[in-house]
C-alpha cells in the first residue's frame, strides 16, 4: 500500500460536480501503510503509527468506505462473517499529498477481496476503489501511470525498469485537497480556463535546474491539460536527470499560497542538488528526486540540517501497487 507522487499533474477547469479533470502521471514510491483485516462481529478500525490519532475511526475512515463499498459490490462477500475488523499501521503521513488515505483504501479492497475470495479482478477492485476516492484505482495498480478523468481512469506507463531515488521532506502542517484545488481555482481566476496549447512550463509548479524560469509558487497559468510528452520520453529513456527537468504540478502554486513555507523548503532542495523538485500531489510534502542512491542520501541529510521541514523520508519508485504480504 504504497505512497505516490505525481510527477505530472495538469489540472483542467472545476466540472458540474466539482472535481477537476486532470492528466496525471502517477508514480508509486517505497512509504508503506500495513493494513491488516480479520473477521469481526461489525465493521472497526485501529489505527496505529504516524498522525494515528488524526485518521478517523468512523464511516469517514477511506479503508472502512472501501469494505462497505467491496460488500456491495459482492453481496455474498460479507455472508461467512458479517464485518472485519481493520488494523492499521501508519507510516504515511496525513493530509500530506501523497494518498495515503487512498493507500489504506487500496489495501483494504486487496485484503477482503482475499479473505472473502470474491474472485474479483484487479480492473473491477480498480472500479470499485474508484468510487471511494480519486486516487484508489493507483494506489491497487502502483507502478508508475497515466491518470485522467478524476485520475482513476489508468493506463500504465510502458516504461523501463529505472530505479528512481526521491527524498521526501514532510512539512510541519497538513493541506485539504479540497482547499487546495479550490485556492488553484481562485488563482487562476474566470479568465484562466479553456485555453488549450503548450505543454506545462515552469509555472505550473514542478522544477528542475533546466526550467528555471518557473516559479516555485508563482501564479498558475490557465489549465492545459495535455499529458507532457517530453516527461513521458525521459522516462522512457529511464534518464533521471531529463525527468527531474520536467516535474509538473499545477497544483502548485496554490499549495504554496497557503503554505509559504514551502516555496523555501523547494527551493533548498534544489539548492542542495535536487535534480528536480515538486511539490506531491495537493501538499505539503515535497518530493525531491537525486541522480542515485548516494545523492539522496546526501540530499536526505543536508534537508533535515537545513531545518525547512519537520522530517525527511528516503524512498524509491516505482514500486507495485497494494499487495498481500501473509495470508
Ligand atoms: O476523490 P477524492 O475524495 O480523493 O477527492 C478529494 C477532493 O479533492 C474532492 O472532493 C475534490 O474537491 C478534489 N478533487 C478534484 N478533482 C480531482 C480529484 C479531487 O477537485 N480530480
Amino acid at each position: 500500500m504504497p505512497a505516490k507522487v505525481n510527477l505530472q499533474l495538469a489540472v483542467g477547469p472545476p466540472r458540474a460536480d466539482g472535481y477537476h479533470d486532470l492528466v496525471t502521471v502517477f508514480h508509486a514510491v517505497s512509504l508503506f501503510d500495513q493494513v491488516t483485516v480479520n473477521p469481526a462481529a461489525r465493521d472497526a478500525v485501529t489505527v496505529t503509527g504516524e498522525d494515528a490519532d488524526q485518521v478517523p475511526v468512523d464511516q469517514d475512515n477511506l479503508a472502512l468506505r472501501a469494505v462497505a463499498a467491496l460488500r456491495a459490490a459482492v453481496p455474498d462477500g460479507g455472508t461467512s462473517s458479517p464485518g472485519v475488523q481493520v488494523t492499521m499501521a501508519k507510516r504515511i503521513p496525513v493530509a500530506a499529498g501523497l494518498a495515503g488515505g487512498s493507500a489504506d483504501a487500496a489495501a483494504a479492497l486487496v485484503a477482503c477481496n482475499e479473505l472473502w475470495a470474491t474472485g474479483l479482478t484487479q480492473q473491477q477492485l480498480c472500479d470499485v476503489g474508484a468510487t471511494v476516492g480519486s486516487d484508489v484505482a493507483f494506489a491497487l495498480l502502483g507502478g508508475t501511470a497515466v491518470g485522467r478523468g478524476r485520475g482513476e481512469q489508468l493506463t500504465p506507463a510502458l516504461v523501463p525498469s529505472t530505479q528512481y531515488h526521491w527524498v521526501l521532506a514532510f512539512a510541519d502542517g497538513q493541506l485539504a485537497t479540497p482547499e487546495v484545488f479550490t485556492a488553484l481555482d481562485r488563482l487562476r481566476g474566470p479568465g484562466g480556463y479553456g485555453r488549450t496549447g503548450s505543454p506545462p512550463q515552469g509555472g505550473s509548479g514542478g522544477m528542475g535546474p533546466p526550467r528555471s524560469g518557473g516559479g516555485l509558487g508563482g501564479v498558475a497559468p490557465p489549465g492545459t491539460t495535455q499529458l507532457d510528452a517530453a516527461l513521458m520520453s525521459a522516462l522512457r529513456a529511464g534518464d533521471a536527470k531529463l525527468v527531474g527537468s520536467r516535474l509538473s504540478n499545477d497544483l502548485q502554486p496554490a499549495a504554496v499560497s497557503l503554505f509559504p513555507a514551502l516555496r523555501k523548503t523547494l527551493a533548498a532542495g534544489l539548492e542542495l542538488g535536487a535534480l528536480g523538485a515538486l511539490v506531491a500531489g495537493s501538499g505539503p510534502t515535497c518530493a525531491f528526486l537525486a541522480a542515485n542512491a548516494e545523492r539522496a542520501l546526501e540530499l536526505a541529510v543536508a534537508m533535515s540540517g537545513a531545518g525547512v521541514c519537520r522530517s525527511v523520508a528516503r524512498v524509491t519508485g516505482p514500486v507495485p501497487g497494494a499487495t498481500v504480504v501473509s495470508a
